[in-house]
C-alpha cells in the first residue's frame, strides 16, 4: 500500500498522533482511521510488517509502535470524552419561573440572650457552667433550705419522675453541686432549662430558661451583690437604666431581694429607662448560712451572694417580644425577625449594645 519504510511510517504516525489532543470530531474520526484502521492504518501496517525487518530494527520499531498504539488509543478516548462533554446541553434557566426562597439559619433569641448575659458576667470573672436537668429532691430543695412541705416543693408545681427524683424547678441546685465540689473562691453563672407544672400562656410556660449566679469568697457583702447586679442591669439594658433593690424572700438567701429596673407604661407601651415606674427582673440575696453549711462551707469563713433570672422574660423586655409562647413555636418567619445572625459575636465584646 505504501512505499514508505516502517521507520518512516512510524514517524508519520507520530506526527498524526500529535494532532489527536486538539482534533474536532471529524478530524478525530479521520485520525483514528489513518492510524489504527484495520486495512490502511499506519500503525497497523507498521506492526504487520515487523516480521520482515532485521531483528535489531524489529525490536526497536516494534517497541515504539506498540507504545504509540497504546498512547493513541488513550488519547483518542480522552478527546472523545472532552468533545462529548462540551457538546452536552448546559444548564438552562427560565427567568420567568418563580424564585425559590432559601431560609438562612438564625440564632434563637434565648440562645443569644444567654450568651449575652454570660458574657457580661464573664467580664466580671464568672465562669459559665451547666448542670443536670434531672435532680434529686435533696439538691432541688433540701440543700437549698427549702422544706419539702414548702409550697415550692409541692408535687402540684413539680414534675416528679419517681420517688425523690424530679425535673429541676430552678437552676439553683447547681449552687449546691458547685459548692460541694469546688473550694471558694467561686464565681459561676449557670444557664439552663427548668420545668414547672404551669399554664402555657403569654407569660407562663412549663419549661423555660433560667440563669443562676453564685459568688462565694471571703468577705463578700451585700455591697458586692448590689454593685454586680446594678452593673449587669445597665450593661444588659442601657447605661442610664434606673435600678433599685427591694426586700423579698427566698429560702436559700438571707437577706433576699428583687431587682427592679425603671420603666414607663404609658398608653400600653413599655419603655425601659428612668421613668419612675418599676419592673422586676430578677431575684437575689446573700447565700443563707444553712445552705453554705449543707454544702460543706463554713459560713464564718466564707460568704456569698446568689441570683436567678428568667431568660425569656429578659429577652422579651429587651427585644420587644410580646408573647412567651412564640419562643417555642419554631416559626421560621419569627426566627428570621427576632433571631440573630449565626456566627455573630456578642457585640458586648466590642463595647456596644446590639
Ligand atoms: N431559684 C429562684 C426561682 O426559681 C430564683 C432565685 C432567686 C435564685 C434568688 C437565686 C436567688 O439564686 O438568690 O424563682
Amino acid at each position: 500500500m505504501t512505499s514508505l519504510s516502517p521507520s518512516e511510517l512510524l514517524r508519520e504516525a507520530e506526527r498524526a498522533a500529535a494532532r489527536v489532543a486538539t482534533a474536532d470530531a471529524d478530524t478525530l474520526a479521520a485520525l483514528r482511521t489513518e492510524l489504527l484502521g484495520r486495512k490502511a492504518g499506519k500503525l497497523t501496517h507498521v506492526l504487520r510488517s515487523l516480521a520482515a525487518l532485521p531483528p535489531e530494527e524489529r525490536r526497536a520499531v516494534g517497541a515504539r509502535a506498540n507504545q504509540l498504539k497504546q498512547q493513541v488509543e488513550q488519547a483518542i478516548a480522552a478527546r472523545e470524552g472532552e468533545l462529548a462533554a462540551s457538546a452536552a446541553p448546559g444548564p438552562t434557566m427560565d427567568g420567568t419561573m418563580p424564585g425559590r426562597r432559601v431560609w438562612r439559619g438564625a440564632v434563637h433569641p434565648v440562645t443569644a440572650v444567654v450568651d449575652e448575659i454570660c458574657e457580661i458576667f464573664r467580664e466580671l470573672g464568672f465562669t459559665r457552667v451547666v448542670g443536670p436537668e434531672v435532680e434529686t429532691e435533696d439538691y432541688n430543695f433540701t440543700k437549698l433550705n427549702i422544706a419539702l412541705d414548702h409550697p415550692a416543693a409541692d408535687a402540684q408545681d413539680t414534675f416528679y419522675l419517681g420517688p425523690r427524683l424530679l425535673l429541676r424547678t430552678h437552676t439553683s441546685p447547681m449552687q449546691a453541686h458547685i459548692m460541694e465540689r469546688y473550694p471558694p473562691p467561686i464565681r459561676i453563672v449557670v444557664p439552663g432549662q427548668v420545668y414547672r407544672r404551669d399554664t402555657f400562656d403569654a407569660s407562663h410556660s412549663p419549661v423555660f430558661e433560667q440563669i443562676e449566679g453564685l459568688a462565694v469568697d471571703e468577705g463578700i457583702s451585700f455591697v458586692d451583690l448590689k454593685a454586680t447586679l446594678s452593673h449587669f442591669a445597665r450593661r444588659f439594658f442601657a447605661a442610664d437604666t434606673a435600678v433599685r433593690f427591694h426586700p423579698s424572700f427566698f429560702p436559700f438567701t438571707e437577706p433576699s431581694a428583687e431587682v427592679d429596673i425603671g420603666c414607663s407604661r404609658q398608653e400600653g407601651e413599655l419603655k425601659i429607662g428612668a421613668f419612675g415606674d418599676w419592673l422586676e427582673i430578677l431575684g437575689c440575696g446573700m447565700v443563707h448560712p444553712r445552705v453554705l453549711n449543707a454544702c460543706g462551707i463554713d459560713p464564718s469563713d466564707y460568704q456569698g451572694f446568689a441570683f436567678g433570672l428568667g431568660v425569656e422574660r429578659l429577652a422579651m423586655l429587651k427585644y420587644g417580644i410580646a408573647d412567651l409562647r412564640t419562643f417555642f413555636d419554631a416559626d421560621l418567619r419569627w426566627l428570621a425577625h427576632y433571631g440573630f445572625p449565626a456566627l455573630d459575636i456578642p457585640s458586648l465584646v466590642l463595647g456596644e449594645a446590639r
